[in-house]
């Protein structure tokens, strides 16, 4: 039987838990299939303790788990590893892959996209062979994985070149919030996938499968590290920011329209009598946001991201995707001396999805958040990216010493 990977929050009344963290891993170009297998059943037996406790140095003396989970993802590159047995799926083929930030810096994500890598970054580490998403209820639970797994990896260094086999090359780290907001300051995760849909949806089945046969049951993971910049965002005024979003900023309820002044109406009877936000129980109904003619509502992140919100998420054209995003706050060198911003990470049974989402035309293609397309609309270069990449999270398979074992054992 295959299922899922852990670390997929998605089963009725599930949320994910506080901290995250994603783990880029690089392969020495020494090693083959074997030598990466060998690392990888040592590495998910030694994450498998460690979930329930056991840390390798301390045995018989455990330490509280924190509900750890940890989830294995093949990138495009895994599959080139010398003497692997599987070519890579159809769908991680160069044309689903986003595009390498510009040598100097910056440049666009995809083609069609608003997106573009931030000015600094010319290195995008979300291309390494493998990922591994930790999540744990407390941020120890998935800081100690990486170390763990970091002393694991040091362990099995050539005495000679001092290398592993597989290196840590990049950590991205986030948490969840209990205000049920971003930092943009408005609601997010209102209108995720019903839990019934989400299965249907994030689940690689035959017909998407194709060929890769072995990929049934699996699903994929897609990461942005997207910063959002502040300074733009603080200078719209609150009627602004509600027209790009597409909902209230106080309350969440969803836009219908515009008045006679143009300022935005929510709409009416949200929040229900007796509540505040669309968020508490009595408003389900407005969670999802319904038809609008207003032309300006239509071009709200909401509405473009979920164009058309009666059709059956399990058709890949409903361009349906799970969310499960951790936002992130980490001190930088320039103004105003941090960065924030949110690890959109999304699982859906074709990458085409979310590429679709993010470049067809009244979907977000060609602008950056929300509103008209253009670098220079309002918000047009309110999000920018500082990596991003597309993984293979292979199904777990009853006896298999890790998801995905037999492409390399
Ligand atoms: C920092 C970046 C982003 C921020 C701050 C942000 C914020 C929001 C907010 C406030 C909502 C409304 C609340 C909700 O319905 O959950 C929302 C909805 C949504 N966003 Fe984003 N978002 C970001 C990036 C993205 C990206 C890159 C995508 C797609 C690739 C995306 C896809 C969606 C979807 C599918 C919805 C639900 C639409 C619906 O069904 O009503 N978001 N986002």
């Amino acid at each position: 039987m295959t299922v899922l990977q852990e670390g997929i929050h998605h089963g009725p009344g599930m949320s994910p838990p506080g901290h995250m963290a994603l783990v880029f891993l690089r392969v020495d170009p020494a090693a083959d299939a074997p030598v990466v297998d060998g690392v990888l059943r040592k590495a998910a037996a030694m994450l498998r303790a460690l979930a329930a406790g056991t840390v390798p140095e301390l045995p018989g003396h455990p330490v509280p788990g924190g509900n750890l989970t940890f989830l294995l993802g093949f990138g495009p590159k895994a599959f080139g590893i010398p003497k692997a047995r599987r070519p890579a799926p159809e769908a991680l083929a160069p044309r689903f892959r986003f595009r390498s930030p510009r040598p100097t810096g910056g440049g666009p994500l995809l083609v069609g996209s608003g997106l573009s890598y931030a000015a600094d970054v010319t290195r995008n580490d979300a291309t390494e062979e493998f990922c591994l998403q930790f999540t744990a209820d407390t941020q120890l639970a998935v800081a100690r994985a990486v170390v763990e797994l970091w002393k694991l990896l040091r362990g099995e260094r050539d005495g000679t070149t001092r290398t592993a086999p597989l290196e840590i090359a990049g950590i991205h780290t986030g948490f969840q919030r209990d205000d049920l907001r971003s930092w943009i300051g408005f609601h997010d995760g209102v209108s995720n996938l019903d839990s019934a849909d989400r299965e249907r949806v994030i689940s690689i089945g035959e017909g998407e499968a194709g060929t890769d046969t072995w990929t049934v049951g699996g699903t994929y993971l897609t990461f942005l590290r997207l910063t959002v910049d502040l300074e733009q965002w603080q200078d719209l005024s609150r009627a602004q920011q509600e027209l790009l979003v597409g909902r209230d900023k106080l309350t969440g309820a969803p836009l219908t329209g515009r008045d006679a002044e143009g300022r935005p109406v929510p709409a009416a009877g949200c929040p229900v009598a007796g509540t505040t936000e669309v968020t508490q129980p009595g408003n389900e109904a407005f969670r999802k946001h319904g038809e609008t003619s207003d032309p300006v509502v239509a071009a709200s992140h909401v509405h473009r991201a979920n164009l058309v919100p009666s059709t059956d998420p399990d058709q890949a054209g409903s361009l349906r995707v799970f969310r499960q995003g951790y936002e992130f706050f980490e001190p930088a060198a320039a103004a105003p001396g941090f960065r924030i911003g949110l690890n959109f990470v999304s699982f859906q049974d074709s990458p085409d999805r979310l590429l679709r989402l993010l470049t067809q035309r009244g979907w977000l293609g060609g602008v950056n958040f929300g509103g008209q397309p253009g670098p220079d609309a309002p918000a047009g270069r309110l999000l920018s990216v500082r990596a991003a990449g597309t993984y293979l999270v292979p199904p777990v398979q009853d006896g298999a010493p890790y998801p995905g074992a037999e492409v390399f054992g």
